[in-house]
Order: C-alpha cells, then structure tokens, then sequence
C-alpha cells in the first residue's frame, strides 16, 4: 500500500505529521505493509492534510484527515480508495485542480520531493539536459521569446535581465535567488521549494549555464525552516549524482550552489538589500544604478530572479519558447501560481494562465467568503498592493490590467476580506507595516510613514477629517515619487485605493472621535 501525507509546512502545521504516524501505527496493527510517501502540497489548502492513496485507478484523495480519522479511513478500505465522508476522487479530477493549467507546479504534490529518480521520471532535468547542448546566447534568446517577467512583482522581462548579465564582463558573475517571500498571504515560493526543490536547483544551474556564471545563492527567509531543509536537502543529493559541482551532467561545466538564511527582515526582500545582507551587513537598500545585473553580489554581475522565475524556467527550456508563450494575455505571458487567502472558503494555490478574472478567481475557486457573510474587498499583491472593490473584480489578472485600475499583480497573493473589514483601519495597518519595516534609508518612508500613522489616527478618531484626508493624499504622493525603493513607494497604493475606493470608512463623524478618546 502506497500513501501520500504532504510534509508542506502548510499540512503539517495543521497536523499532517500526526496523521502520518496513525497511518503506519493502523497499518502495522492490522498487518498491511505501507508505504509512505512525504510529498509536497497540491495547494488544496482547506482540505490539508490531504492523504492520497494508489489503487489500480490511481492515486484518491482524502482530506482533510486527522490523525483519529485514521481507524475509520481503514475500515472503509482506504488500501483501496474505498468510499468515505473524507474521500474526494481523483485529485486531478477535482475542479479545483482540472481548471488550472499547471506548468511551474505541475509536480508538486505529486513527486517524492526529495527523490530525483522520481524527478527525472516526472520530464525533470530535460530542460538543463536542453540548455547544456546550446550557446549562452540561444538559453537567453529563448528565455526572452518566452515572454517570461519576473514573478516577484516587478515584472520585468528575465531574458533581458540575463542578457545584461551574460554581456557583462566579469571575473566572476553570480546566481541569486530571491526566496525571502515576505508579503501577507503568498506561499507559493515556500509550497514549490518543500514540494518539488530539484526544480529550483534545475533553474538555478540553466540561469549559471546561460549568463556563465559558475555560483548560486538561495536567500530563504529564516521563517521557513521546512523550506530551508528540503532545499539543503536536495541540493547535497544534486552534489552525490553530479547535478550539482565541478561537471553538471558530465558536461565540464561547473555550477555551485548554497542556501543563506535571512534574518527576518521585510526589506531583505528587495534586491539590493538582499545583497548587502548576503555580504553580511545589515539589510539597506543601495540606490539603482548601479543595476545588480552590472554590479551586484560582492560587485560582480548577478542575476537576482524570485523562485517562481527560475523554477518556471526548466519548462522553457524543456518545451520550448512557444509553447510556454502560448499561455497568457497580452504582454502577460504564461501562468501566473495565484495564492488565495484570507476570508475565502477555499484558499490555496492556483496556477493559471494569465487572463483569469478576480471575480472568477474568489468565487469559482474560492468559494467565497468563509464566514459566508458579503463580500466587501479584496487586497492584491502583498501588503503594498491595492484594495479592490466589488465593482473591481471583474479585472483581469494581469500585470497592465492590474496597473491600468492603479494596482498590482505583485507576486501573486490575493486576501479576501468580507462586509466587517474597515478600510481605514487597514489603510492604518499599511502605514504602519512600512513604519515598521522601512530600512530608514530615505526620508519619504521613514518620516512619512509615521506621520501617514498619525494622520490616519486622527482620521478614524474623527478630527478634522476633511483637511487630514488631504493632507494623508499629499503625503501618499511625497511617498510614491521621493521613496527609493518599493517599500515606502507602494505603501500609497493601498492607503489610496481605500481612499478611493472606501470613502466612507475615512468619513468619520466627530462623536466617534469622543467615543474613540
Ligand atoms: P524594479 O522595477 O526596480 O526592478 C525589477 C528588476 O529588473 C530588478 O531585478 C532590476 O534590477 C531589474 N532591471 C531593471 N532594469 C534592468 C535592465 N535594464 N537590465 C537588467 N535588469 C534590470 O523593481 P523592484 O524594486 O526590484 O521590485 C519591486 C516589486 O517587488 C514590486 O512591484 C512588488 O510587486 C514586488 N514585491 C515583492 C515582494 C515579495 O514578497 N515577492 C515584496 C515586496 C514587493
Ligand atoms: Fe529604505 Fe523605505 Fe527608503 Fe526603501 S523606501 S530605501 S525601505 S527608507
């Protein structure tokens, strides 16, 4: 008997560890041989821990299981998918999962995650197999024709961030992978990186083999330990099957990489930052230019790419420019790993071609709100993205729609908040993330989040509310044009937008200010 409990950090947190010792301890009581495999999460979050099962008609799901559902699970035949309150099918058949198009996930939850036999048995290390037999320049050109941005936020085109490095000329130039996923609700870096790490690595060594670059960090922020040793993990299984080291694939080219951990800071997050950090001193944002692509990691050309961007590119490379090009909409091209938290009935991940609509995206995967109370808005792309409204959700997905209704996409993570969320509260807790958080670098961000905190203050206590509205507008504006870095820059976007867009949670009357003091 083969068995699937995920080791995601996301299962275990709500007990897939104790499910997966009540399975051996049933089995062995009852005489049943079982194997038990710690996969990656299928991103069907509020079904965690999903425990799958092989029978002769392929793997069914059960979820979500606790450890004292066990005895019954087998009582049922879960040897053989039998029926169950938990049982939902075949997970592919599961509309959740058939309406997405998984590329850059399309293993995880599926593999052993630290088996690269089952890796290579799943099209992994065809598409380094690929780039090891073509010039720096075609991996590049490719990279580039797949119209693949960046999936951090900032959407900048990777082909062209690798060409300035492979153009570069250095001594050294270096990989560098941005795993510091600091923003609320996204999950996706951390889900592929416990759920199919080889991967990560696969992407980091094509993005070496393309820019001639011979070194990779991976930057994983200390709050994912689960994350932290899979990688460590999987990268000393690369180094013993000479994936990793002096000849990739026996190919005479070499490529190392380590994994350094963060230290829990947002703004570490942000490239420039990341690199002071990884040379050891403290996380301050250095101006642009110099552009890391010319003058990054220890002064020599990097490339920085988010994990969602390296781990996106072994499918390029493995089936060509075209077809990965095929996905999208407009200048957005691909899929897109949404993250869907928050008030939601069904949170988890959703990997689809750009295009989807918001609408489409809350209520036909989410479900809807989980308290079952009305909707009332919706934050996208971290704690810098803007609030939308109902009348919003019928934008597209994508990085020029997202910006043409003054928000962003971001890195993907999408927070539903139903009719008790007030928006100048949330507008306050913007202000003060970035108070908390700002590196202290630059005045716009440093100062003006804390005036933006005690301006909105006197806004929810009632005082004067008119000319502190205003005044919160013009400083949103000071931040947004004078900050150097997108901390202190976005942080306008979801004050404005719940200015904009929630005007009477800002329209406070002056017997609440007496009842606030
Ligand atoms: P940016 O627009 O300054 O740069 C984007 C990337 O392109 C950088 O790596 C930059 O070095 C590179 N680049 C720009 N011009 C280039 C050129 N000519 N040649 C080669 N490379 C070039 O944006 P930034 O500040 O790096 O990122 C901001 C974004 O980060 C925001 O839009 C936000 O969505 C996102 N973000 C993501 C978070 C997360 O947890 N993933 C957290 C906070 C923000
Ligand atoms: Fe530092 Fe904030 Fe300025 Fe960015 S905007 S450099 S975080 S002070």
């Amino acid at each position: 008997m083969k068995v699937f409990v995920p080791r995601d950090a996301a299962a275990l947190s709500v007990g897939a560890e104790d499910v997966a010792r009540a399975i051996a301890a049933e089995a062995a009581s009852r005489g049943v041989e079982v194997q038990i495999i710690r996969n990656g999460s299928r991103g069907l979050l509020w079904l965690e821990p999903f425990v799958e099962v092989e029978t002769p008609e392929g793997r069914i799901g059960y979820g979500p299981v606790e450890a004292e559902d066990v005895p019954g699970l087998f009582e049922a035949g879960f040897a053989e998918g039998g029926a169950h309150a938990l049982r939902h099918g075949r997970p592919e058949e599961m509309p959740y999962l058939a309406k997405q198009q998984r590329l850059t996930f399309a293993r995880c939850g599926i593999t052993d995650p630290l088996s690269l036999d089952d890796y290579e048995a799943h099209d992994g290390l065809k598409g380094l197999r690929n780039a090891l037999a073509m010039d720096p320049a075609a991996i590049v050109e490719a990279v580039t024709a797949s119209g693949l941005r960046g999936r951090g936020g900032a959407g900048f085109p990777t082909g062209i961030k690798w060409r300035t490095v492979l153009q570069a000329q250095a001594d050294r130039k270096y990989i560098v992978c941005n795993a510091d996923e600091g923003d609320s609700g996204t999950f996706a870096d951390r889900m592929i990186m416990e759920g199919d790490p080889f991967l990560l690595v696969e992407g980091m060594i094509i993005a070496g083999i393309a820019t001639e670059a011979t070194k990779g960090f991976i930057y994983i922020r200390s709050e994912y330990p689960h994350a932290i040793a899979t990688m460590n993990a999987a990268i000393d299984i690369a180094y013993q099957r000479r994936v990793l080291g002096p000849s990739v694939l026996g190919s005479g080219k070499r490529f190392d990489l380590e994994v350094r951990v963060g230290a829990g800071a947002y703004i570490c997050g942000e490239e420039t930052s990341l690199l002071e950090s990884l040379e050891g001193r403290r996380g301050m944002v250095r101006p642009k230019p110099p552009l890391p692509a010319l003058k990054g990691l220890f002064g020599r050309p990097t490339v920085i790419n988010n994990v969602l961007s390296l781990t996106t590119v072994p499918i390029v490379l493995d089936k060509g420019a075209a077809f990965y090009a095929e996905y999208g909409t407009g200048r957005s091209r691909g899929t897109q790993p949404l993250q869907l938290a928050g008030n939601v009935k069904r949170g988890g991940l959703i990997e689809v071609a750009f295009g989807l609509t918001l609408r489409q995206l809350i209520e036909e995967f989410g479900g809807g709100t989980a308290s079952g109370r009305p909707f009332r808005a919706v934050q996208v792309g971290g704690p810098l993205g803007a609030y939308f409204p109902d009348e919003l959700l019928d934008t597209s997905l994508d990085y020029e729609s997202m910006a043409a209704k003054k928000g962003m996409l971001g890195h993907g993570g999408v927070v539903v908040f139903d009719d008790r969320v007030d928006l100048a509260v949330q507008a306050r807790f913007a202000m003060e993330f970035c108070a908390i958080e700002s590196c202290g670098k630059c005045t716009p961000c440093r100062i003006g989040s804390t005036r933006g905190v005690e301006t909105i203050d006197k806004i929810i206590a009632g005082r004067d509310v008119g000319r502190n509205v205003t005044l919160l507008e013009d400083l949103c504006e000071t931040m947004l044009d004078g900050s150097l870095c997108a901390l202190g820059g976005l942080t306008p976007y979801p004050v404005l937008s719940a200015l904009t867009h929630f005007p009477d949670d800002f329209d406070r009357a002056p017997a609440t200010a007496q009842a606030a003091e």
